[in-house]
């Protein structure tokens, strides 16, 4: 028997080369589980609606559940000689069943179905890097109330810029990945329509239960647009969408990880388990980890913008280009699992140096904000008031001294509205406390 699914108009060998490049199995092997869940729930709809006999369904549902229970255990290999994973699937369906396996494809295209596998398997993985991302948010949250109140510089054009706590710089990064999981749950909502039906591209003349199907499999609705349902893959650049803006936040707190490690910094040292020596010099503790997710983040903005090309410009309605939408999916999901992973034990772990980020807000005039805010508290404009302080801080810089270690005398010199309380004003602390 031939290993394809579509021999009947073609009479002998299909070119080596051509083989190698129609082929998918190598990567689509990975959907098998939705592959065959779907395959039952079309199964049962094809019996119950009288398409095929009570008889023949029974047989291809138990038939199917034993090829899954079979691939899971490893009883059961893939062949990587076959085209694909639908396949792969119906083939072994009729080795087992006999003629009845013959009949799963009514009223089914692979177009439908490898739609409908890919949103089955994303849904799954959606949720899974959820609770990665939700696991993150709570790592964060535990470093934030373990040393939170910490004083740190907080920065901006990396410049000292204003005190801010340690805690509210690490809450920021909790916030990003708020917004993260949202955008996935929004995605994942408007993905779990389902695309079973729609055939190759017209639907189907037999009478299929399409809400039946979409039921069974968790689907809140059926595709209704059966030239769309097999076109359209904007989910899946909507997740390498999101996954980017996820790897860009990861990428953001990697690189701050790195500098704050550094000797120059010297905010926080990472735990031994999560850096890596150098070969040559024996100094060296080096953050590889922090730099992998960062340099990461590269690969999954390329498979967005792959996704997007190959998107681009496709005619209505299935196109074999689409066969290119996996890959890219796939080392995306593995790399935001991993990366999210890393870096929830790498902050778990991290001990913040507390004395040296104080300290270092108390280097660089941090308290002028305040400085000038306490001149506007007094009536003074804020304009003249930035100015006066302008002033103070030039002062301040020629003799190397903080602002709180200029005299009264001289603060008097620069506005009559200077009282002995603005050392009070001067003290560092967040404006939000
Ligand atoms: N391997 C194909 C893909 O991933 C499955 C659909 C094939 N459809 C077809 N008309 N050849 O897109």
């Amino acid at each position: 028997m031939s290993n394809k699914l579509w021999q009947g108009r073609f009479n002998g060998n299909v070119d080596p080369v051509t083989e190698q490049l129609n082929r998918s199995i190598s990567f689509d092997q990975r959907l098998y589980p939705y592959d065959i869940r779907a395959s039952i729930a079309h199964a049962a709809m094809l019996g119950k609606q009288g398409i095929i006999s009570a008889l023949e369904s029974e047989a291809m549902v138990v038939g199917l559940q034993a090829i899954l229970t079979d691939l899971d255990s490893g009883k059961l290999a893939i062949d990587l000689e076959v085209e694909d994973i639908h396949t792969f699937v119906e083939m072994e369906l009729t080795r087992r069943i006999g003629e009845a396996g013959k009949k799963l494809h009514t009223g089914r295209s692979r177009n439908d179905q490898v739609a409908t596998d890919l949103r089955l398997y994303l849904e799954v993985e959606i949720q899974t890097i959820e609770d990665l991302l939700f696991n993150l948010q709570q790592a964060l949250e535990e470093k934030a109330e373990q040393a939170g109140d910490t004083l740190m510089p907080g920065y901006t054009h990396l410049q000292r810029a204003q005190p801010v706590t340690f805690g509210q710089h690490l809450m920021a990064y909790h916030a990003m990945l708020q917004r993260d999981r949202e955008r996935l749950q929004d995605c994942s909502r408007r993905m779990m329509v389902c695309p079973l039906g729609a055939g190759a591209l017209a639907g189907s003349s037999f009478p299929l239960d399409r809400n039946m199907v979409a039921e069974q499999l968790g689907f809140h609705g059926v595709m209704q647009n059966t030239l769309d349902a097999v076109s359209d893959r904007d989910h899946v650049l909507e997740f390498l969408g999101a996954a980017s803006i996820v790897m860009m936040h990861l990428s953001r707190f990697c690189e701050e990880l790195v500098l704050w490690c550094s000797q120059e910094f010297n905010f926080v040292a990472l735990d031994a388990a999560y850096t890596t020596g150098s070969s040559m010099m024996p100094q060296k503790k080096n953050p590889d980890l922090a730099e992998l997710i960062r340099g990461k983040t590269g690969r999954v903005y390329g498979s967005l913008l792959a996704a997007l090309t190959l998107m681009k410009a496709l005619p209505l309605a299935y196109n074999k280009d689409m066969q290119e939408d996996k890959e890219g999916l796939f080392d995306t999901v593995d790399t935001l699992k991993l990366c999210l992973q890393a870096l929830a034990s790498m902050i778990k772990t991290l001990t913040p140096n507390a004395a040296r980020m104080t300290a270092c807000v108390k280097e660089g005039y941090l308290n002028a904000t305040e400085l000038a805010n306490y001149l506007v508290k007094k009536g003074v404009p804020f304009r003249d008031a930035y100015m006066i302080t302008g002033q103070a801080v030039q002062q301040a810089i020629q003799q190397s001294l903080p602002l709180e270690a200029l005299p009264l005398s001289f603060y008097t010199t620069l506005s009559p509205v200077f009282k002995e309380d603005l050392y009070t004003a001067l003290q560092y602390s967040v404006a939000t406390p």
